[in-house]
């Protein structure tokens, strides 16, 4: 039986997709969900130590050491990359601060952490995405629902709209914002009070806990090959966008 449903992956000739924070957290998730679905992945990110242990555990995928915020090394990079489906960039670091006092170096360093490098990554990989293929950022939750000291964090979620309306249709971009999400990201708190915020944020929330990174990757690859999805923020947060603040 044929079918035209464009989503079908051909058994023949496997997608290629690049993770950019593939070493851990959310992108070491999606690289091992993309493997089970028979994608061919490739992971980046700086510690090339971690990178072995985990493209080993994957079963021996392909791996670069790369700082994305680094545009001569992004470049180089890229200029050798064979070419591929699904770009997906959880890479990020951010300083946080209050806008009255941080200073303005402080703010390029969030900004080259969680936009300028995404951003260079993206244009440097542009002409090595085949057409069909993807582009998949990431942003948070703080994007759109603020604590204190967190301006500046929502920009990627504007590029991921220009840029589907620019590329398209050649190349789909969306984004995926999560919630709070048990990963390594956390892994500089004491443990005590790492669980007790886990614990706090999760009873906010309307499903009564924070994420787990398989369930962001899981919305990664659906948001990578679902074939009529572009421009689109996926909130993956367990609620925390309509969370209720006051008791009932
Ligand atoms: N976890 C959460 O609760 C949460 C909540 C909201 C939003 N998010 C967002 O979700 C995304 C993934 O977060 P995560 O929790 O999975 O983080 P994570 O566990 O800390 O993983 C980050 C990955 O990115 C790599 N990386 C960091 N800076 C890089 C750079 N300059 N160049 C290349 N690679 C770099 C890291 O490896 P190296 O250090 O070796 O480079 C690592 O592989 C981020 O965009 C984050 O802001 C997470």
């Amino acid at each position: 039986m044929s079918s035209n449903n464009p989503n079908r992956v051909s058994a023949a000739k496997p997608q290629r997709m690049v993770i950019v924070g593939g070493s851990s957290g959310i992108g070491r998730a999606t690289a091992e969900a993309a493997v089970a679905a028979s994608l061919a992945v490739t992971l980046v990110a700086r510690d090339a130590r971690k990178l072995v242990r985990v493209a080993d555990e994957l079963g021996g995928v392909p791996w670069a050491s790369v700082d994305m915020t680094n545009a001569v090394a992004v470049a180089e990079w890229a200029e050798a990359l064979d070419p591929f489906d699904h770009l997906v960039i959880t890479a990020a670091s951010s300083s946080h601060g209050r806008f009255a006092e941080m200073p303005l170096s402080d703010v390029r360093r969030m900004f080259d952490g969680k936009f300028f490098g995404p951003y260079g990554v993206a244009q440097a990989c542009l002409s090595r995405i085949n057409t069909g293929g993807s582009i998949t950022f990431f942003s948070g939750v703080l994007s759109r629902r603020p604590g204190l000291n967190c301006s500046g964090l929502g920009a990627v979620e504007g590029l991921t709209r220009a840029l589907a309306l620019e590329l398209g249709p050649r190349i789909r971009v969306n984004c995926i914002s999560p919630g709070m999400v048990r990963t390594d990201v956390y892994a500089g708190m004491p443990e005590d009070a790492r669980e007790a915020m886990f614990r706090s944020t999760g009873e906010s929330l309307p499903l009564g806990r924070v994420g787990e990174p398989g369930e962001i990757a899981n919305a990664v690859l659906f948001a990578a090959t679902n074939t009529f999805l572009t421009g689109q923020v996926l909130d993956v947060d367990g609620g925390h966008m309509i969370r209720q603040y006051a008791t009932r």
